[in-house]
């Protein structure tokens, strides 16, 4: 061996132990944030607990409700805007920032949800709507009067004339994504308005730095009333384009999508979506959470960040090496990989792939499956794959989001035309309505197989029943010896006592068109394997070819209503067969 060989083999060793100490010592010094393995469970106000009896949900209903969220494992609750608004896209447009609206209770009923929410250590965050207030805001109001100070709170412009005619005309092409145009002509002041939604929700002006400042201070006035954090509603329609330099909108392209003129994706949107500047944006608040952290102390507050956009974007808003981020910009991807009939496995695999893959090192990953703006989870991937999909968002790494009666596999309700009150529903017609419409997955939740679903005692709840509550219910799921809540609630407590899950690494593959496999490991613990079936046909799987260093046999941790296995018995991992629909956990102790 020559010298400088030697040298290098020397070197070499010298590498390789202390990586291993690194690794080592990396494993025993690191210890998760209470975010970062947090089961989120979004609560959907108006839907949740009415307790005065007017068939719309209100505080005083969640705050009786909390020791439910506690039973089944939820770590944080987010609660959709429950904000004074004049509720046309139902408290999505704010008139007052700083207040409570009337029919979810007061400051004083809020004040009593954190106390009761701190007794029970759950924490509480809120959904912070930055991009647009309601018309109906003071703020607007005083915009649209040109009053000091408030002459660019929103996005205001002339329009353009057209060249035949002579007519005024809206500034651009934009659209909103309520259908039509994203410009409102207000008679007032004489100008257009920008609103990226409802006509009811003009878009503040971020160009405007007395903006910012407003909405910090919105962020700071919560955090100061005890919430652990905010969800952040529509951050990649923040900031728009700036005018050119004749101070005139470019307009979009066209994407060859749709023929809808009046639907957003009738154009690209790129130059009001996905701007740089939201990014940076998020960056700031940042900032305002980790100064009220150092100033007032306590736990970590998180931003959680909603945004439907490709990875390279998405995963910006963690933040890089010298600025601090959002602590979970939301993944989507098993929402919409698995759109459209395609649930199978590959589309598991695909959507755990593109997160993953794209993931900056060091970073906590988040697995979402529904909201209040999507169908619910268990009518697009199919009732009986409910356990299925909870089971899998639990077995992923990182935190999990659950909205409300997911756990219970909840479906859609049905819903008329005369019965629809969705703004993105309501400006179509009855003939496409059901494209748009959200009021299928907000239907009222469901606690017993009562009258209104124990929801509520009033007359006529604000949207009606989903067809399944007999069924599908908090009462009859806690008493059923097997049920959804069931499974549920064996995932979460198996999460919360498995080092596996919480630190382990991840290895995954789709078996076939239907089976999908992970398996989570980490030295010194016990392996942890997920197998589930999400086709309409019993599969035999052969774990081992995906494997080779799995035993023959592992013990079953979890199973599914669709399994008729014994927990705690071992299973042969070669020739296991799976009913359509059957998941498992298994471990390898
Ligand atoms: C977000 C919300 C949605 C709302 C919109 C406008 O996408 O999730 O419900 O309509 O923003 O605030
Ligand atoms: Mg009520």
């Amino acid at each position: 061996m020559k010298r400088s060989q030697l040298l290098a083999l020397v070197l070499c060793l010298g590498l390789c132990r202390i990586q291993a100490c690194q690794d080592k010592a990396e494993a025993a010094s690191v210890s998760k944030d209470w975010w970062e393995t947090a089961q989120f469970y979004q609560i959907y106000p108006r839907s949740f607990m009415d307790s005065d009896g007017d068939g719309i949900g209100d505080l005083n209903g969640i705050t009786s409700k909390l020791e439910y969220l506690k039973d089944i494992g939820v770590t944080a609750a987010w609660l959709s805007p429950i904000f004074t608004s004049p509720m046309a896209d139902f408290g999505y447009d704010i008139s007052d920032f700083f207040d409570i609206q009337p029919e979810y209770g007061t400051l004083d009923d809020f004040r009593a949800l954190i106390k009761k929410a701190n007794e029970l250590d759950l924490k509480i965050i809120l959904d912070f709507v930055p991009n647009h207030s309601s018309d109906e805001n003071v703020w607007f109001q005083k915009s649209v009067k040109r009053e000091k100070g408030y002459e660019d709170f929103y996005v205001w412009h002339d329009g353009k004339r057209n060249a035949e005619t002579g007519e005024r005309e809206p500034p651009s092409n934009w659209l909103q994504a309520f259908r039509g145009s994203a410009w409102e002509w207000n008679e007032e002041r004489q100008q257009y308005y920008l609103h990226q939604f409802a006509v009811k929700q003009p878009d503040l002006n971020y160009r405007n730095p007395a903006v910012v400042e407003q909405m910090k201070r919105v962020l700071r006035y919560w955090l100061n009333e005890g919430v652990a954090g905010f969800r952040c509603d529509a951050v990649p329609v923040i900031f728009e384009i700036e005018p050119d330099e004749n101070g005139q909108y470019l307009d979009e392209e066209l994407s060859g999508l749709t023929d809808d003129k009046d639907n957003r994706n009738y154009l690209k949107s790129e130059l009001i979506e996905n701007r740089p500047e939201n990014i940076e944006m998020v960056y700031q608040w940042r900032q305002v959470m980790d100064d009220y952290e150092r100033i007032h102390g306590g736990y970590t507050r998180v931003l959680l960040i909603e945004t439907y956009a490709p990875p390279d974007y998405t995963m910006q808003f963690y933040g890089n090496r010298t600025v601090k981020g959002a602590h979970l910009p939301f993944n989507f991807n098993l929402i919409t990989e698995l759109a459209n009939n395609s649930v199978s496995a590959s589309s598991i695999k695909t959507a755990v792939y593109n997160w993953l893959s794209n993931l900056p090192a060091g970073r906590t990953s988040n697995w979402v499956i529904g909201n209040h703006d999507q169908r619910r989870a268990a009518s697009r991937y199919g009732v009986a794959n409910t356990d299925a999909m909870n089971m899998l968002v639990m077995v992923l790494p990182g935190a999990s989001v659950t909205y409300q009666g997911e756990e219970l596999g909840m479906t859609d309700g049905v819903i008329s035309w005369e019965d629809t009150v969705d703004p993105a529903a309501c400006n179509s017609n009855k003939d496409i309505f059901e494209q748009f419409t959200r009021d299928p997955s907000r239907t009222p939740f469901q606690w017993t197989d009562g009258t209104n679903a124990g929801f509520s005692t009033g007359a006529k709840t604000w949207l009606p029943l989903a067809d399944d509550y007999k069924t599908a219910n908090v009462q009859t799921e806690s008493s059923d010896s097997r049920s959804h809540l069931k499974v549920y609630k064996a995932m979460v407590a198996l999460r919360k006592e498995s080092k596996t899950l919480q630190y382990g690494s991840i290895k995954y593959a789709a078996l076939s068109d239907d089976v999908f496999v992970v398996k989570r490991f980490l030295a010194g613990s016990p392996s942890i394997v997920y197998v589930g079936n999400i086709g309409s046909s019993t599969a035999t799987v052969d774990l081992s070819t995906f494997d080779v260093s799995l035993p023959e046999s592992l013990t079953l941790k979890v199973s599914n209503v669709a399994s008729t296995k014994t927990e705690n018995s071992n299973l042969k991992i070669t020739g296991l067969s799976l009913a359509a629909g059957e998941a498992l956990v298994l471990n390898t102790s």
